[in-house]
């Protein structure tokens, strides 16, 4: 039996981890999550609602702010660790950068040091494209410098890479940094751009648009996240490895709309704003490495994910 530990496990990325676990006998399951309310708790409330009378999950409503607390509540010690849990969003980061930093550094640094304590030997930590700022050299790869982040929730989450490489040098911890693009799909969270446009589009109000719609996004369907996230897993070669999970096409924001306007059938009304700080022109990943080492060849194009993403919606 693999005791697995997701953190973040109530939210938009780690329940689609969870449901898929949960169809393999041989893992016991620990979701930790503090349910905060940065969206609607409810929604995390029916995420995991199916798992309830499940012995092979556990839930476990903690912060990871408090270390004795996730000590004392964790019973299985951990095999692995999925370390989804996090203040999300690059906009929202620059209201609260203390936050920011006290759960996705100050968190990260809490549950590495308890995956010592435990003997835990492989570490999966949500990293995110952001890392890569506004670095003009596309498609990215992982062996690009990433120090120079241009929002707070960007420099947190090169600050949990460079923890982990502390620990996996220091201690017989392996740890893998996947850097998620842009995810969407059913339960994507409420802030992000498909899901928010959605909503309003089929409500017949104006949709935020920040800039000329040049921006471009490397949206990522969530099953093929979650493959690379599996595939990271039983990753068995470095002590430390950082990936791309993306889905090697970039989409402009017009694009973007435009294929909601197709799949939703009605028009967007457009509120166009200037540019917003702490966004990046653009995103795009080099999948090479994750097409090596993890097998990782992302499945779902952009217009079928949306579909999915719209039957969820409608389904709601
Ligand atoms: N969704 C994306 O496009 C995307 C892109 C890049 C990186 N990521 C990263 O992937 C991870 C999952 O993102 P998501 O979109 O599923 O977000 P999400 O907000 O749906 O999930 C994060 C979960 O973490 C929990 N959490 C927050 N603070 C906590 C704390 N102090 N203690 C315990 N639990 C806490 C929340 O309650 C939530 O359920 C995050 O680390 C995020 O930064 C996401």
């Amino acid at each position: 039996m693999r005791n697995v530990l997701v953190t973040g496990g109530a939210g938009f990325i780690g329940s689609h981890l969870v449901d898929r676990l949960i169809g393999h006998d041989d893992v016991h399951i620990t979701v930790l999550d503090s349910f905060e309310p940065f969206y609607d708790p409810r929604e995390k409330e029916a995420n995991v609602a199916a798992w309830a009378d499940l012995p092979q999950v556990q839930i476990i409503r903690a912060d990871l702010r408090d270390m004795d607390a996730v000590q004392e509540a964790v019973t299985h010690p951990p095999d692995v660790i999925v370390h989804l849990a996090a203040r999300a969003g690059v906009r929202p980061s620059l209201e609260d950068p203390v936050g920011y930093q006290q759960v996705n550094v100050m968190g990260t640094q809490n549950l590495l040091e308890l995956a010592r304590l435990w003997g835990t030997p492989q570490f999966v930590f949500a990293s995110s494209s952001s890392v890569y700022g506004t670095d003009p050299n596309v498609p990215w790869r992982e062996d690009h410098a990433v120090l120079r982040p241009v929002s707070p929730y960007a420099s947190t989450k090169v600050s949990g890479e460079l923890l982990g490489h502390v620990y996996s040098h220091l201690y017989a911890i392996r740890f893998v940094a996947l850097r998620f693009f842009t995810v969407y799909g059913p339960r994507q969270r409420p802030d992000l751009a498909i899901r928010k446009f959605a909503e309003r589009m089929r409500d017949g109000t104006a949709i935020p648009v920040f800039g000329d719609g040049s921006t471009r996004r490397d949206y990522t369907f969530v099953s093929d996240t979650v493959d690379g996230i599996l595939a990271a897993m039983n990753y068995d070669a470095e002590p430390y490895a950082v990936f791309n999970l993306g889905n090697d096409r970039t989409v402009t924001l017009t694009h973007m709309i435009e294929a909601l306007e197709r799949t939703l059938g009605v028009e967007a009304v457009i509120d166009r704003h200037g540019p917003q700080p702490g966004d990046v022109p653009q995103t795009w990943a080099d999948l090479t490495h994750a097409r090596n080492a993890l097998g990782y060849h992302p499945q779902v194009p952009f217009e079928e994910g949306l579909e999915r993403f719209v039957r969820w919606l409608d389904g709601r």
